[in-house]
């Protein structure tokens, strides 16, 4: 079996851990949240590319057989340079964009990122392949990873501030939102009240652990007998409130796994 790492600049990865734990249950995995250093969505490239490097580096130096970059800003500006670095199969996340154009029956296709994943050159190489018909309405989601990361994903201010950006959108009368950060996934309910039942929603993670499985696949590992491997929260802020917000956020059965939870503490 494999020991998978999943990294994020925080709390976000966690919706794609959710869907590992579901599709690929017997694995290992080490979910690194960088919850000290979050939001990255703010962030210049360059620290973006480093930091993300960093802590991959140190994924694979606690013998992860794959990493997931669980972050869409951290694959825009750094997987690139992940992937020339480490020899191991690097998976990254980006806005569900080419899905969207293929569903929406409208033509006009909302996107919620952060700015960092909208300005990068990643993303934009990525819109241009796409028919031009589409018509894509771009939203930066400022302010939200914060909210989330401090446990108000359900609260009053989130929907607030979530109805401010969605209003281009929705005036927009887009049929199809792509959730473009990992963190999003866990606003659906707040979306769903603000934009009804009716709007499509677009979320990478059945995707991405797909592709993990196919990478993991031509690894060859030796099989398991266990039914549930352990999960290993790490992250650099405070392990004990990683552990928490998982419980909360995820929707698979914590309990079911060995959960172990540690502090940051030898990455440079
Ligand atoms: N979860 C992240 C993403 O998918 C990063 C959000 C942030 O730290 O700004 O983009």
């Amino acid at each position: 079996m494999a020991l998978v790492g999943v990294f994020d600049s925080g709390v976000g990865g966690l919706s794609i851990l959710d869907e590992a734990l579901r599709q690929l249950p017997q694995d290992d995995y080490i979910y690194l949240a960088d919850s000290a250093n979050a939001p990255y969505g703010e962030k210049s490239s360059d620290w973006i590319a480093s930091r993300s490097l960093s802590l991959c580096k140190f994924l694979a130096s606690k013998g992860c057989d794959a990493i997931v970059v669980a972050c869409n800003t951290a694959t825009a500006e750094a997987i690139k340079q992940i992937r020339a670095t480490l020899s191991i199969p690097i998976i990254g996340v980006e806005p569900g964009i080419k899905p969207a154009a293929m569903q929406s029956q409208n033509h006009i296709v909302g996107v919620l990122a952060t700015e960092a994943t909208l300005k990068s050159d990643k993303f934009n190489a990525l819109l241009a392949t796409l028919p031009r018909d589409c018509q894509f309405i771009e939203q930066s989601g400022a302010g939200l990873v914060l909210l989330i990361e401090s446990g108000k994903a359900d609260s009053e201010e989130s929907l607030e501030l979530l109805a401010k950006h969605l209003e281009p959108i929705q005036d927009a009368g887009a049929d199809t939102l792509v959730l473009g950060c990992t963190h999003y996934p866990f606003l659906r309910k707040a979306i769903r009240k603000l934009l009804g039942e009716s709007i499509t929603l677009i979320d990478t993670s059945d995707a991405v652990v797909k592709q993990l499985k196919r990478q993991l696949d031509t690894l060859e590992l030796k099989s398991n007998t266990v039914t549930y491997g352990t999960v290993t929260f790490v992250s650099s802020k405070d392990e004990s409130s990683l552990l928490s917000l998982a419980n909360n956020l995820m929707s698979v059965d914590l309990t079911l796994h060995p959960t172990h939870a540690r502090i940051l503490s030898d990455v440079s």
